[in-house]
C-alpha cells in the first residue's frame, strides 16, 4: 500500500497523456501557449502501462486520464484497453473538454473506460468559445450526449466559476440536474499559472475569483438540500435540487476539507510523480523507465513528499508548470 506521512492512502492516479489542448480556456492556459512539450519527452503507451501496474500492485485502484486534452492522444484507446485489464485496477475514467467525443465515446467504452469528467463553462455558444478560444459549443454538447447513451455514467461536468464571466448562469446549469441525471461540480478559480490577463473580452484578475460561499447565494432560490456524497466524488461537497435526479456539487480547493481526504498521485505527460496539484516538487521516473530500476520504490518516494496541505493561504502557488501541463 502508499500510505503518505499524514496516514492517507493513496489509491488514486492521474495521469496526463499530453500537454496538448485543442481549446484554450483562460483559466488553464494562455492563448500563445510557447512551447510544448517535444514529442519523444511524452511517456509512451508502454511506459505508461508499467507505472500503472507498478501502481496497481501497490494498491492504486483508480486511474484518470488527464490533459492537455487527452483524446489528443492518437493511442487513446490502446492505453484505455491496457490499462483497464490491469488487475487491480476497478475504475478507469477521463477528464475531457469533448470536442473530440461524439465519436469515441462508445469506442472509449468498448475500451473499457468507465465514466467520463466533462469541462462545461457556460451554456451560451458565443460565451463557450470566448471562454475556451477555440471551441464549439454544439459539439462539447453533442459529446455529452454521446457519452451518455454510451453508458460513461455517472456523467460529471466540470464549471470553473469566473466572477463577471459564468457566475449569473450557476442556476441555468444546476437547472441541467432536473432533466438529466448529470453531477453538476462548480469549482472555485485555482490560481495555477493563469494570473495574467485573459484579454479585452474576459473579466480581470480581481473580479475572477468566486468562492463557493458566494455560489451557493448565487443559488439560493433553488433551495438545494445536501446530499451524501457518494465514493469516488472526490472533493465535492453534494447538494441535490429537490427532486433531481442529479446532483449538484461544490469544489473548494481553497477552502478547508480539501486535502486533509486526498488520495492522489499525478503522473505528468512528460514523466514525473507530483505528490501535489498545488505544489512544484516532482520526481522524475524517466531514468528508471530507461534503464530500468524500481519504480515501485520511487512510487512511494513520491508519496513521501505528499505535503499534508497546499499552501495557498500563504500564497505559495505553484509556478514551474501551468494547469494544462499537471492534468487539473
Ligand atoms: N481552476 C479550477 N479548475 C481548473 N481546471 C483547469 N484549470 C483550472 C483552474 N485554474 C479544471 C477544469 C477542467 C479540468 C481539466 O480542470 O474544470 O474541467
Ligand atoms: Fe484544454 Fe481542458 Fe485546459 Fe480547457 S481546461 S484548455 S479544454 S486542458
Amino acid at each position: 500500500m502508499l500510505i503518505d506521512p499524514f496516514g492517507r492512502s493513496i489509491t488514486y492516479l492521474r495521469i496526463s497523456l499530453t500537454d496538448r489542448c485543442n481549446l484554450r480556456c483562460a483559466y488553464c492556459m494562455p492563448l500563445s501557449v510557447g512551447q510544448w512539450l517535444p514529442r519523444e519527452d511524452l511517456l509512451t503507451a508502454d511506459e505508461i502501462i508499467r507505472v500503472a501496474e507498478a501502481a496497481a500492485s501497490l494498491g492504486v485502484s483508480k486511474i484518470r486520464f488527464t490533459g492537455g486534452e487527452p483524446l489528443v492522444r492518437p493511442d487513446i484507446l490502446e492505453i484505455v484497453t491496457r490499462i483497464a485489464k490491469i488487475d487491480g485496477i476497478q475504475d478507469v475514467s477521463l477528464t475531457t473538454n469533448a470536442m473530440l467525443l461524439e465519436n469515441m465515446a462508445q469506442p472509449l467504452a468498448d475500451a473499457g473506460l468507465k465514466r467520463i469528467n466533462i469541462s462545461l463553462d457556460t451554456l451560451n455558444a458565443e460565451k463557450f468559445q470566448r471562454i475556451t478560444r477555440f471551441g464549439d459549443f454544439s459539439r462539447t454538447w453533442n459529446g455529452i450526449l454521446a457519452a451518455e447513451k454510451a453508458g460513461l455514467m455517472p456523467i460529471k461536468l466540470n464549471t470553473v466559476v469566473v466572477g463577471g464571466f459564468n457566475a449569473d448562469e450557476l442556476p441555468a446549469l444546476a437547472n441541467l440536474t432536473l432533466e438529466h441525471p448529470w453531477h453538476v461540480r462548480f469549482i472555485e478559480l485555482m490560481p495555477v499559472g493563469n494570473q495574467q490577463d485573459w484579454g479585452d473580452d474576459l473579466p480581470s484578475g480581481a473580479e475572477r475569483y468566486v468562492s463557493v460561499q458566494k455560489m451557493h447565494a448565487y443559488l439560493a432560490q433553488l433551495n438545494l438540500e445536501p446530499t451524501e456524497t457518494f465514493p469516488g466524488n472526490g472533493p465535492a461537497r453534494t447538494f441535490r435540487i429537490p427532486g433531481a435526479p442529479g446532483t449538484v456539487g461544490f469544489i473548494s480547493p481553497l477552502g478547508e476539507h480539501f486535502c486533509e481526504s486526498c488520495n492522489r498521485l499525478r503522473l505528468t505527460a512528460d514523466g514525473r510523480l507530483r505528490a501535489c496539484l498545488l505544489m512544484d516538487r516532482e520526481i522524475s521516473i524517466r531514468e528508471v523507465l530507461l534503464n530500468g530500476g524500481d519504480l515501485k520504490a520511487l512510487l512511494q518516494q513520491a508519496v513521501d513528499q505528499k505535503p499534508q496541505g497546499h499552501e495557498l493561504d500563504l500564497h505559495h502557488y505553484p509556478e514551474a508548470r501551468r494547469m494544462s501541463q499537471i492534468g487539473g
